[in-house]
Formats: structure tokens, sequence, C-alpha cells
């Protein structure tokens, strides 16, 4: 996982009035809305005996634990105890983590790194085509078994597409593969974008491609952009969809795909709009569930068994077309050493605890006059 960066953590829908608890970046996380609606994130353990507060009620802005009922605030602190009445004084310390959060362009986003002062935490990412997209569009998330990073490489290509996805509209006119031409990649900041054609393999040019009458012997443009660190947009004539592979664990992450509507008909009728006004937005919904029950299983079905898990600079032999896999690895690379770099560079300038809650002891719970 890259420190410092904001990761889509759930749909903005997806928290509602009770509090939930999520796995995400290693983390077990709570989140609930205080009385005036404001996201709060904590870790989703009691800090007295270690029980998931997703599990405990939400009273007005504090959330208590299911098993003892301390109540913690929106900071974290414990504000009330009661075994130690209504007036009793909370011992110092009994307070959970609290996480920076974030909700825009329909997600929740979650701060992994460290605390910055408010004007400096960096924009979330997100792609302009998105941010100036203006029909309708549908968020759909669920977990897959694999490392985020290979959930992203998958995306950062489409030629696995004949092989893995058989039957796919794109694959009719060529189930042994398409070719892949005019691809070109440029990268600015933490941007990758790459555009390209996937056509049929036989002697036309790829501009000859892109203008055949049968769909079946047509070229297709496309682009895919990686933003760091985990979004990638697939662009194209006919479509476009971003995916958001975040890491639960290392083995596991939560995909959130946000289709928007198809610019023209694929030739699936379903998806063909018709002439009634409430199909528009069911369009992105639908397509969101194609990809989540019919294609899902089929990328499941062998990259889940890639080896190693976790892709870095060694762990493939990569070719000319996968430069934006390419760029990728060698980003995350870059920006996991430069936030190491810079956590080293402030632990030596700060002499003070990075503030993580110390129990105490179990001898001073009892009392040292009491152990002699
Ligand atoms: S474990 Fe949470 S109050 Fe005791
Ligand atoms: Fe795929």
């Amino acid at each position: 996982m890259i420190p410092n960066q904001w990761y889509a953590i759930s749909r903005i829908q997806d928290v509602k009035k009770k509090p939930i608890g999520l796995k995400r970046l290693n983390k077990l996380l709570v989140l609930y809305r205080d009385t005036t609606g404001k996201l709060v994130c904590m870790d989703d353990k009691c800090p007295h005996k270690g029980v998931m507060l997703s599990r405990g009620q939400q009273h007005g802005d504090v959330i208590a634990c299911p098993y003892h009922g301390f109540q913690f605030d929106q900071k974290g602190d414990c504000v009330h105890m009661p075994v130690l009445g209504k007036n009793g004084d909370v011992p110092k310390g009994m307070c959970v983590k609290t996480y920076k959060v974030k909700e825009e362009f329909g997600l929740i986003w979650f701060w992994y790194g460290d605390q910055l002062p408010e004007n400096e935490y960096p924009e979330v990412p997100m792609f302009k085509q998105f941010k100036e997209y203006q029909g309708y569009y549908s968020f759909y998330g669920w977990d897959a078994p694999i490392n985020y990073t290979r959930y992203v490489e998958s995306v950062c290509e489409i030629y696995h597409i004949p092989f893995v996805h058989k039957g796919s509209a794109i694959n009719i006119w060529d189930p042994k593969g398409g070719k892949v031409d005019n691809f070109e990649c440029k990268v600015d900041g933490t941007l990758i974008t790459s555009d390209f054609v996937l056509r049929p393999d036989d002697e036309r040019t790829a501009e000859e491609t892109l203008v055949a009458r049968k769909p079946w012997t047509r070229g297709w443009k496309f682009g895919i952009d990686v933003q760091m660190p985990n979004l990638v947009l697939i662009r194209s004539d006919v479509f476009d969809v971003i995916f958001i592979p975040t890491p639960i664990d290392d083995n596991t992450c939560w995909v959130c795909v946000c289709y928007q509507e198809p610019k023209r008909d694929l030739l699936l009728p379903l998806i063909k709009p018709l002439p009634i006004p409430f199909w528009r937005p069911v369009r992105p919904w639908y397509m969101c569930r194609i990809e989540r029950f019919v294609q899902q299983d089929k990328d499941m079905a062998v990259i889940s068994y890639q080896n190693p898990k976790v892709s870095s600079p060694k762990a493939n032999r990569l070719i000319p077309l996968d430069k934006v896999n390419a760029h990728y690895i060698r980003f995350r690379e870059k920006l996991i050493r430069e936030a190491n770099e810079q956590k080293a560079l402030k632990e030596k300038i700060s002499t003070k605890p990075t503030g993580e809650f110390e129990a105490p002891s179990l001898e001073q719970i009892i009392g040292i006059e009491e152990i002699n």
C-alpha cells in the first residue's frame, strides 16, 4: 500500500443511519454519521477489551460499545462509562484512534498516512473526465480475492479480453485475440494515459478497421488511464468505466466500479436505450452488475492464481505494450519509497512518540502496594 494517499473505501450511499464496520487497508474501521450528518471514522475496536464498536449502538453523536457500553465521541474520546456512574471520572487515554475521511464524487475517501494540517491534504484523486461528465453513472463495489496491485494491472490492459472474457462484445470478431495498433502512452504528474486501437489481425490499416461497417470486422479505439494510487479509467467509443481496487488486506481488495452511460449501442439489446426516460440511469446500473456477475468471475478464475500475488518490478516480464503497467509499478515503488523517506525524516526531527494510546500496565491497575 502506498502511504500518504486518499483511498476510496466505500460508496457514500452505503453509510446511512447505523454504524458500519469495514476492513480496508489492513485496518478494521467503523463508520457512522453524527447528528449533523458528518462522517466519523475510527478503529473498529473498543480500547477496553477489544470488541468491535460497529456491533454497538449509536446514541446521538457517540457510539457505544456493545460489551460494557463505554461511549466514544467523534474525536474517539471515551465520554461515559456506565459502570462508573453518571458523574464518574473517565480514565485518561481511554480513546479510539480516528481517521480523516472525505466524501466526494459519490465515494468515501480515507486518508492513509500521516495526519497533516487541514490545508495540506491533497485533493482526492479523480479523473478530469469524470469531473466533467454530465450524464448518469452508477457505482458498485464488491470484494475480490486478489491483491489490489494485480487488479490494477489487469485493467491496465485489455488485450486479455478475447481470452478471459470469451463472448464479450468487443471480442466477436476474433476469438484468437485482437491486435493492438497505434499505441501511445504519456505521463503527467502521477497520471498515466494511453490510447490505442484494438482490432482484428488482418491486412487493413488501423484506420480502415475503425470505419468498417460490419461490427465483426471493426477495430475499436480505446484509452486506458491510471491515476495513482489505484484508479483506472477505460475509455472507448462505447462506454467509459472506472475501476478502483482498494486494498482490504494483502490478499483481498474492494473493487469499486463506476459505469457511465454507454455512448452508443453495443449488440446487446438490453443496453440499447429505450425511448423511456427512466431507462437512462438504469443502463450504468445494469453495466455494473454485468461487470460484477458476469465478467468478474472470469477474471478471478485466471488472475487469482497469479504468482507472486503482489506485483513489483521483478514480478513480471512485460512487453512494450504493457507500458501503462510498467509506469504503474514504477510509480508505486517511487511513492512508497518517498513516503518512507518522509516518515524517517519526521521521526528524526520529532522526539515525541507518535501518540498511540498506551494501555496502563496491569501493575498500574492493581497498585504497586498490593503487588508487594
Ligand atoms: S469492551 Fe467495550 S466497553 Fe468493554
Ligand atoms: Fe478482465
